[in-house]
């Protein structure tokens, strides 16, 4: 790992520590209904949102923001800014997922210099400068938040995995107000909520398991229609 990994917790993935295979994280993790409350260690969080940014994104350009609250007058807001949902009071912390519209604006630069430093080819570079304003600039409002939904889920379920393997439970969130959220975290006004994420230990019994459709319905092989072989 080099010095940059090290500044954003890269490094605390590295961990010894027994953790869950990803098959057991992925059978095992429900969304959690309830959560006893109980503080989250510092070094854990770390390590739950350092798989977050360790998540491939378009370009590279890493578009998430996401603000860790923990407070309890914090989450109070939070919770009245989500429906009401008693586990956004109740989890360790909840980590609140958003994209930054503007952020490949002024992460565009940042992005080439590290993935030169890292072997980025100088033509792959020069493209990037030209693509990536092409492209993004044209984007209507909704698809530059479909482009940022896309990358700040998968950001956000690399730290749901995570702390499932580390013996954490979770619970994604979409229910919430868009504009309540971003009052009470003051967020920039080129933020886009895309979820919240609590994390903690589950209270009390878990939630029923609801089943996934046959695999028949919902993939094909080759084209529509076609079994997967
Ligand atoms: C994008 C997304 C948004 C969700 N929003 C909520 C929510 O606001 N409140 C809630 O109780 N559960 C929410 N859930 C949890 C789903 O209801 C749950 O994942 C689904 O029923 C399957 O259950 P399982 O995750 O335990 O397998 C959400 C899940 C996802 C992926």
């Amino acid at each position: 790992m080099e010095a940059l990994d090290d500044e954003i917790g890269l490094e605390s993935l590295m961990t010894t520590r027994h953790e869950k295979t990803l098959s057991q994280a992925i059978l095992e993790r429900r969304a959690t209904p309830s959560f006893d409350g109980a503080e989250i260690a510092p070094e854990d969080l770390r390590q739950i949102v350092a798989a977050g940014l360790a998540a491939p994104s378009a370009f590279n350009l890493q578009p998430w923001r996401f603000v860790v609250v923990q407070g309890e007058e914090q989450k109070k807001r939070l919770r009245a800014a989500a429906f009401n949902q008693g586990k956004v009071e109740e989890a360790s912390a909840v980590i609140v997922a958003c994209g930054d519209e503007d952020g490949w604006r002024k992460d565009l630069d940042q992005m080439i210099l590290q993935g030169v430093e890292g072997g980025m080819p100088e033509g792959y570079a020069a493209q990037a400068r030209n693509i990536v304003p092409n492209y993004l600039s044209h984007f209507s409002r909704d698809e530059m938040h479909g482009w940022l939904n896309k990358n700040v889920m998968i950001a956000t379920t690399h730290m749901m995995l995570m702390a499932e393997a580390m013996g954490y439970d979770t619970a994604p969130m979409e229910g919430f107000e868009q504009e309540k959220v971003r009052e009470a975290l003051r967020l920039p006004l080129s933020y886009w909520v895309v979820a919240l994420l609590a994390v903690g230990h589950l209270k009390g019994p878990d939630k029923f398991f609801g089943g996934r459709f046959e695999i028949g319905h919902t993939v094909f092989g080759e084209e529509f229609g076609k079994p997967l072989k």
